[in-house]
């Protein structure tokens, strides 16, 4: 006999894939997708089990996600972002973009300072991005943020614990995303976060 238990999670990756299901445009399929991370932000057993999550450590240049659930069909992924207070993510402000794919970012607990930043050069210059900021505002819980493709921006949690838990139309970690210096106008290419799989309810 095969016993079918439902949770927060379960119910949020069918809910997910029955709108991918039937949304073909990304812009509307992910405008659609807010709500449906809204109620699993919400969850009692999502927001206590979070207490456990390990703590995110950026190696090498690159940030750590933890990696809780991959969608076989859609490529969909549920991801973890949990920064200490005092995590080298303080301060750490890395200007990028996400490259080709579409992040919904919820916050779970505490804050993060988000900046949003538009590029104002021509591109002919491989090397040369110039930006100037163009948004910045706090983000808590029951506020969802979603990044489309290229978008420019910064996340920093300014010193207090935070946790996020991201929703993205691909895995990162294995194709380059671009990185912005704006005080240099330097711009370059780098690996997204690693994904550590982590059980995301305990
Ligand atoms: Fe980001």
């Amino acid at each position: 006999m095969v016993v079918k238990t439902e949770n927060a999670v379960t119910k949020f990756i069918a809910q997910t894939r029955e709108l991918f299901a039937g949304e073909p445009d990304p812009e509307k399929r992910w405008e659609s997708m807010r709500p449906v991370l809204l109620e699993l932000l919400s969850d009692p057993q999502v927001m206590e089990s979070s207490k456990n999550w390990p703590d995110c450590v950026p190696q090498d240049g690159r940030a750590e996600n933890l990696l809780f659930y991959e969608d076989p069909d859609y490529n969909f992924v549920i991801n973890g972002l949990t920064k200490a207070a005092n995590s080298r993510y303080d301060g750490v402000s890395q200007v990028h973009d996400h490259a080709h794919i579409y992040t919904l970012y919820g916050v779970l607990d505490g804050t993060e300072y988000i900046e949003r930043y538009k590029r104002t050069d021509d591109g002919s210059d491989p090397d040369v991005a110039v930006i100037e900021q163009s948004a910045n505002d706090f983000v808590g819980p029951g506020v969802v943020d979603l990044v489309r493709p290229w978008e420019i921006h910064a996340e920093n949690n300014k010193g207090v614990r935070s946790v996020a838990v991201i929703i993205r139309s691909e895995k990162q970690g294995a194709f380059l995303q671009g990185r912005f210096d704006p005080a240099t106008n330097k711009y370059w290419q780098g690996y997204g976060p690693r994904q550590t799989p982590t059980e995301m309810l305990s």
